[in-house]
């Protein structure tokens, strides 16, 4: 049980600290225990908590809107709030699909997806998400979602070394909508960078100036999931700047509000927006805690809080550290890969180096890390499966963009305990 928190930091209630490697779910952007968005919660709900999004607005929502319409990238100026990042998917996706409906371009309804792929939990987010796991289960009440392979070059038949690689330079997207024809493909979904489902996996400089050129060549809409790559987490606002395209549909979620409260976003342009505003009048979706006035009013003393403590250039700086420290751990017999930007990495744990062969699931190497992490006291993610849906382990992190250089070389350590405390118990149960 965790009592308290401060910083990169946190207490459980025995009196142990924890390094939060991975900030929850990718989320504590500030690190913990910041007083101001606290203050400006308690400020908002005092003087007025909810009101129906459906009938009013308030100042948090009005603000953070603005804020948030000037660093989003292109002409995305419009912006839905939501709580969770699988809803503000599901949003995404709809006002696509009705976007093409009151265009009279009803035979516009497919979805293309990268493999692997995550995008939440609800079941149209679901859909979207490469996970066969959730499949065992709820796979009869998904809908169908195409799928085109991930940029995931250390996984690549090319290994990331050939130029004219379909699925690394992203042409294998204009296959997938010839194949299904461009008349039926409402959108394409992809995170900018990967979260845990690839290991932060960073595609090659090109990649999303062609996904840009073939969305565009065939009238499908572009939908950037920035749920766990945005908010500054890769060292600009937006994943997708260092690639110099905009999308149409932008979904945000995570650390906009810091993990102080449960907030996402949808942004969209006036040129989406209008055609729903020139015909049916509204976007067909409602939900009793979209614009709460609490939550965006977290949202925007987070979005102070960035600008005034240059938090985002500072996730650029450390995050640019953290990468060259993690870079040591290459050497260690099991670490295939390291891979991300600014203050999100995976590794990639490996039973093979040189074949780069995944240890099998029945090691659960991924969550024995976790766990030796834990006990040495230092907080991860792990995730598994992406390789083939079952073998593949990932450790990923997510630190604080206030994390120190000191705090970088004791993460570095404790992971070091963590690697010879379970990958070589591993190495004995394969
Ligand atoms: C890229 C991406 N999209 C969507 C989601 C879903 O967000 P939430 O868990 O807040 O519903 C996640 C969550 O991990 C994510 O990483």
């Amino acid at each position: 049980m965790i009592v308290r928190g401060e910083g990169c930091y946190l207490w459980d209630d025995q009196g142990r600290r924890y390094l939060d490697g991975c900030g929850g779910a990718f989320v504590a952007n500030l690190g913990h225990g910041v007083a101001e968005i606290g203050d400006a919660m308690a400020r908002q709900a005092r003087s007025v908590a909810y009101v129906s999004g459906m009938a009013f607005t308030t100042e948090p929502v009005e603000e953070l809107a603005q804020e948030l319409a000037t660093l989003c990238p292109g002409d995305l100026d419009h912006i839905y709030f939501l709580s969770s990042g699988s809803e503000a998917v599901e949003a995404a996706l709809k006002l696509a699909r009705q976007y093409w409906v009151e265009r009279g371009r009803t035979d516009k309804h497919e979805i293309i997806s990268l493999a692997p792929g995550y995008h939440g939990n609800t079941l149209l987010a679901m859909s979207a998400s490469a996970r066969p796991h959730y499949a065992t289960f709820f796979g009869d009440w998904t809908v169908a979602v195409h799928r085109i392979p991930a940029p995931l070059a250390y996984h690549c038949a090319c290994r990331g070394d050939d130029a004219e690689c379909a699925v690394c330079s992203g042409m294998v997207l204009e296959e997938r909508i010839r194949e299904i024809g461009a008349h039926r493909v409402a959108a394409f979904i992809a995170e900018p960078v990967g979260g845990s489902s690839t290991g932060a996996a960073t595609p090659r400089a090109d990649y999303f100036r062609n996904i840009r050129d073939i969305c565009d060549r065939n009238d499908v809409l572009f939908v950037a999931d920035e749920v766990a790559c945005g908010a500054g987490r890769t060292g600009t606002w937006s994943a997708l700047e260092p690639y110099g395209v905009a999308p149409d549909i932008m979904t945000m979620g995570k650390g906009i509000a810091g993990g102080y409260a449960p907030l996402s976003a949808v942004a969209a342009p006036r040129r989406v927006v209008d055609v729903i505003a020139r015909g049916s009048g509204a976007l067909a979706h409602a939900q009793t805690f979209s614009h709460h006035a609490v939550t965006c009013a977290a949202g925007l003393a987070t979005l102070r809080y960035l600008r005034e403590h240059e938090l985002v250039e500072r996730a650029r700086t450390m995050g640019a550290l953290l990468h060259e420290r993690l870079a040591a751990l290459r050497e260690l017999p099991h670490v295939g890969d390291v891979r991300g930007r600014g203050m999100l990495a995976g590794i990639e744990l490996v039973q093979d180096r040189e074949m780069r062969t995944p240890f099998p699931r029945r090691a659960h190497v991924a969550e024995r890390f976790t766990e030796a992490a834990q006990r040495a006291g230092l907080v991860v993610w792990p995730n598994y499966g992406h390789v083939d849906g079952t073998d593949g382990d990932i450790v990923m992190l997510a630190p604080a963009f206030v994390i120190e250089p000191p705090q970088i070389d004791e993460l570095v350590m404790l992971l070091r305990t963590a690697y010879d405390e379970s990958v070589a118990g591993a190495m004995a149960t394969t």
